[in-house]
């Protein structure tokens, strides 16, 4: 027994931000930003809270699939942090829904979506739920140096989410993780423990733009790879190639690698930049509510992140 997807719900923050905006106060072009990366725009919270995101999104995906929040036994969040370092954000989701059951986060960087379903995967096989609620749930832009034009282009807002149930939908599932903080990190805020010796390091994302390239297309040859022959099936059977968004030319260096064409790798980098966990549920949710996958039969997830953290899974396909 693994899971059926039942619905899926997202939310973006209203407030967009041009390739242009950016160039009125860093020294970059709408062009580098367009050839390099593939991104137009971005969706900034503002005057939102990423709450106010997440519990759109969560209802959103609850309304699709039918199911109240009564009724769930697990939400699990993906997030590299929500509103608060403690509690974990689940349980302020879990708050505005009004539900019962037990909740905490996972994070996995921008694999995390993927090493949700994975746990969700779990409670499923143990017969501990029967409806679970993923949020992914992401803040990137508060992470982000603006003064640091190599990476704070790069970034945007977002929440997706789905609601799981008992079902063979899963077909393969994979996650791995190498133990690497140096290419792309966010080192802790510091506190003010008058004993600590702090290090004077600011709480924004580093990263070392060109090793995270390499790593992303490889990784997500092998784990597309890996998951598809798990599943039992050969690449030409994947409908889509649903990966995180991160860079679109990422996207297309794998896709030409695997000798899959663009037009089966959803993209919607142009329009969010790269949203962490978020982006793969937030692609989902637009292939659903399109209705691109009711004559589909098989949808493939890949991301990858920091840790240098991955996860790939082969799903069956149909609308949820
Ligand atoms: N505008 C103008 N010029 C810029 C900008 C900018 N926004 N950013 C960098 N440059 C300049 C650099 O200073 C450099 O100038 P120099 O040649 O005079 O030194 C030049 O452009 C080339 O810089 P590179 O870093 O070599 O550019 P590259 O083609 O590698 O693109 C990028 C950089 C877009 C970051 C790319 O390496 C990339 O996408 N890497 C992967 C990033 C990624 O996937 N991150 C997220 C993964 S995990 C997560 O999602 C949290």
């Amino acid at each position: 027994m693994s899971f059926t997807v039942l619905g899926t719900g997202s939310k973006l923050p209203d407030t967009v931000v041009t390739n242009d905006d950016l160039a009125t106060f860093l020294d970059t072009s709408d062009e580098w930003i367009t050839t390099r990366t593939g991104i137009h725009r971005r969706h900034v919270l503002k005057q939102e809270k990423l709450i106010d995101l997440a519990t759109v999104a969560a209802k959103n995906a609850l309304k699709n699939s039918g199911v109240t929040a009564d009724e769930l036994d697990l939400i699990l969040c993906s997030t590299i942090q929500g509103d608060y370092v403690s509690p974990a954000f689940a349980c302020v989701v879990q708050k505005e829904l009004g539900a019962t059951c037990p909740a905490f986060d996972v994070n996995a960087g921008c694999s995390g979506f993927i090493y949700a379903l994975d746990v969700a995967d779990g409670y499923f096989a143990r017969g501990r739920a029967k409806k679970v609620l993923i949020i992914a749930a992401e803040a990137m832009t508060r992470f982000t140096n603006w003064q640091d034009r190599s990476t704070c282009v790069l970034f945007g807002d977002g929440c997706g989410a789905v609601v799981l149930g008992e079902g063979d939908d899963l077909l393969s599932i994979k996650i791995t993780a190498e133990g690497n903080f140096e290419a792309l990190n966010i080192p802790h805020t510091q506190g003010n423990c008058p004993y600590t010796e702090l290090d004077g390091k600011e709480s924004v994302l580093h990263m070392d733009g060109q090793s995270v390239f390499k790593f992303a297309v490889s990784s997500i040859c092998r784990d597309i790879k890996d998951v598809t022959q798990a599943a039992g099936l050969t690449l030409d059977d994947l409908d889509y190639m649903v990966l995180h968004q991160a860079n679109y030319r990422i996207m297309e260096s794998a896709a030409r690698r695997l000798k899959i064409s663009m037009d089966r790798v959803p993209s919607i980098i142009h329009e969010t930049g790269n949203m962490s966990s978020a982006c793969i549920p937030i692609v989902l949710d637009q292939l659903n509510r399109s209705g691109k996958l009711v004559n589909s039969r098989y949808i493939a997830l890949a991301g990858f992140g920091s840790g240098f953290t991955t996860g790939a899974c082969v799903l069956r396909c149909h609308k949820f």
